[in-house]
């Protein structure tokens, strides 16, 4: 499926494969200062929610989402999402996270919960904009001692 992003050109989202890892890694290493290791993401090859966006075939951005059940609901959870340094800020990550919440919302998800570094103010933002509202903190959450907020989402 081709959608257009706000600001970007067409950006192509779906479904990521076992051949996309690699570019996946790629982004991850660039974004975050503790990467996932790719051992990570190939647990998730079979989740719908695992998605990546493609702009002229190139992959430029993922998330990863999924649902479990938690005390007879389905809560979902965004449990990484990145853009390619290079193509941040045209609406790929929203575009991302839209799709995401269709997922989980799919299956069954009534809520859906994401963990942000304090410091990342940028991502706090775009989960705000997002209707994402601070939960609680835990405190040391990241290996290296920050903080994570805990930012919840109630899904219709
Ligand atoms: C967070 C991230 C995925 C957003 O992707 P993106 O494609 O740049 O997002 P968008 O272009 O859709 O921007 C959406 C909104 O996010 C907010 N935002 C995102 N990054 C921002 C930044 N660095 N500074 C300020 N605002 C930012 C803005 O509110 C923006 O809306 P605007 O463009 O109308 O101002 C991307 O910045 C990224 O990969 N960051 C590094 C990894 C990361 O921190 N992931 C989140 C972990 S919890």
């Amino acid at each position: 499926m081709t959608v257009t992003a706000p600001d970007a050109g067409d950006v192509q989202v779906r479904q990521a494969e076992r051949a996309d890892l690699l570019s996946i890694l790629e982004i991850e290493k660039a974004s975050f200062p503790q990467p996932w290791p790719y051992e990570a993401f190939t647990g998730f090859l079979d989740e719908p929610g695992f998605l990546v966006a493609l702009e002229g075939g190139r992959i430029v951005g993922y998330v990863v989402a999924d649902v479990t059940p938690t005390h007879g609901r389905a809560l979902g959870h965004v449990k990484d999402i990145a853009v390619h340094p290079g193509y941040r800020g045209d609406g790929i990550g929203s575009l991302l996270l839209t799709r995401a919440l269709s997922e989980v919302v799919f299956q069954g998800a009534d809520s859906v919960k994401l963990e942000v570094r304090e410091g990342n103010d940028g991502a706090k933002r775009l989960y705000r904009t997002f209707g994402f509202a601070a939960l609680r903190r835990v405190r040391g959450y990241y290996e290296d001692g920050e903080d994570a907020i805990i930012m919840v989402r109630k899904l219709g």
